[in-house]
């Protein structure tokens, strides 16, 4: 088990691939609501299953919408935090690394933060797209009526969400797969790593011989196996981690993280 950040910082230095997973516990510190965490939690209000489901969608088509436009009105109100923000800027400061996040969320925040590799496994709430995949998407644009039909096959739109019961668009779940295959470091942050075929990444990850980090407040099913975990929110985590980088990076010359004794 690796015991400190410092521990942590040759390995970066040094990787030429860094998955960062994210779940909701990152963008709670912008103010959306996780989905597990206690009363607060998106699913402790309703049964996931009315709303985020082809079932639900199929029932009651409007409840479907209503929820997803909830959340495209409390997406449109609020920014990346420090977390966000710190591992867009990872791509800069590592000088060896593809950094590639894998995220479950769908609230646009990593690309707002300045991220330019994100796989969005679980889609986006900012998109809609034909629910007969003909091929039909297009942006969800803050206070937009989006359409409820497909302008192109008239089948049913519907939001560019992943639901329950659905399986993972293979393009992107297979970049993701290759990148957690390569990686040299993988953060998971902020989520409950329950959620398959998802949290199946960071132990394939950790198989592969990368250095598992968690960044989470409470212990999940991975924390045995993480190298290292930080329980604290990834808002103040990654603001460290880049102050400590930034210190070794400079004291090590950067490129490859030995001491050239300055
Ligand atoms: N920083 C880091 N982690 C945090 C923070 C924080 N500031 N606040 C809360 N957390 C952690 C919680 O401890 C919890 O482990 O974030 C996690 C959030 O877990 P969930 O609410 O289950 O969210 P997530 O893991 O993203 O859910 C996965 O489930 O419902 C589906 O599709 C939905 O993508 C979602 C998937």
């Amino acid at each position: 088990m690796t015991h400190t950040i410092a521990d942590l910082l040759q390995p970066l230095a040094q990787a030429r691939e860094v998955v960062v997973f994210t779940g909701a516990g990152l963008s709670a510190d912008s103010g959306i609501p996780t989905f597990r965490d206690g009363a607060t939690g998106l699913w402790a209000n309703i049964d996931p299953e009315e709303v985020v489901s082809i079932e639900g969608f199929e029932r009651d088509p409007d409840k479907v919408w209503a929820w997803h436009e909830s959340m495209r009105s409390l997406v449109a109100d609020v920014c990346p935090n420090a977390g966000h923000d710190e591992i867009a800027e990872l791509e800069s400061l590592l000088p060896n690394a593809r950094v590639t996040v894998v995220t479950q969320n769908i609230d646009g925040l990593h690309q707002a933060a300045g991220s330019t590799r994100v796989l969005e496994i679980h889609g986006s709430a900012l998109r809609v797209r034909c629910h007969d995949h003909c091929g039909f998407v297009e942006a969800w644009e803050a206070g937009q009526t989006p359409h409820r039909r497909c302008p192109s096959c008239g089948a049913p739109a519907r939001p560019d969400v992943v639901w329950f019961g659905e399986a993972l668009d293979e393009e992107v779940f297979s970049l993701a797969a290759q990148a957690t295959l390569d990686a040299d470091v993988f953060f998971t942050v902020g989520t409950s790593a329950i959620i398959q075929p998802a949290a199946s990444l960071a132990m394939a990850a950790k198989e592969y011989g990368a250095l598992l980090i968690e960044v989470n407040p409470h212990e999940t099913p991975f924390s045995e196996h993480a190298d290292y975990s930080a329980r604290i929110g990834a808002s103040e985590f990654f603001p460290s981690l880049r102050e400590a980088l930034e210190n070794f990076l400079e004291k090590t010359d950067g490129r490859d993280g030995n001491d050239h004794g300055r």
